[in-house]
């Protein structure tokens, strides 16, 4: 099963990095970003936290994999969207109902916004969702595409990520992981640049 997610993640990485939306150079360098230093972080992480917390590895890496797909889209509320993307996709191709629904809802909740994270394997992706946003490749990388102020981008996002940190965090380890990166954060981006 595991030489199938890589091809499934092939083909979600093609579509995040030859991006649908045309020739706009800009949103292909955003969404080639979004892709390098968001979703594969967002997998990366996931698989961690599902080793070590004794996860099903397989529904966890469909469900980071593709927990914000239908932004290549430009299709929001993206949770729902991708969830119903990610749960169409898994049917057509011959995944077990049980696996496409279980990867549906991680997808719905990994915002903790409508819909709460309630299984193991989806309180570890909404985790890995938000300590990825900490990984400061991801704002480098899209402040460059954009021309902006890497500093700048990340004190505007300070209260995002602190939002972040209190409602998607379900691991004491991790709460305590993200509280140091916080801190690194705010000393770095936050106090200097006010
Ligand atoms: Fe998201
Ligand atoms: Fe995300």
């Amino acid at each position: 099963m595991q030489g199938d997610i890589l091809e499934i993640e092939k083909y979600v990485r093609n579509i995040f990095v030859e991006s649908p939306q045309g020739t706009d150079q800009k949103r292909k360098k955003l969404l080639k970003n979004f892709w390098e230093n968001h979703t594969k972080e967002v997998i990366d992480l996931s698989l961690e936290l599902a080793k070590k917390y004794g996860a099903d590895r397989e529904v966890v890496h469909l469900g980071a994999l593709f927990h914000d797909f239908s932004l290549a889209y430009d299709r929001e509320p993206h949770d729902e969207v991708s969830s119903h993307l990610a749960y169409e996709y898994l049917i057509v191709n011959w995944f077990n109902q049980t696996v496409a629904e279980k990867v549906r809802d991680i997808i719905l909740k990994h915002r903790c916004k409508k819909f709460i994270p309630e299984t193991l394997e989806e309180k570890i992706v909404s985790t890995a969702d938000a300590i990825a946003h900490f990984i400061p490749a991801f704002y480098k990388g899209a402040a460059e595409v954009a021309r902006e102020d890497y500093a700048e981008m990340i004190r505007e996002n300070i209260e995002k990520l602190e939002d972040e940190y209190e409602r998607k965090v379900f691991f004491e380890d991790e709460k305590k992981i993200l509280k140091k990166y916080m801190k690194e954060f705010k000393e770095n981006y936050y106090y200097k640049t006010k």
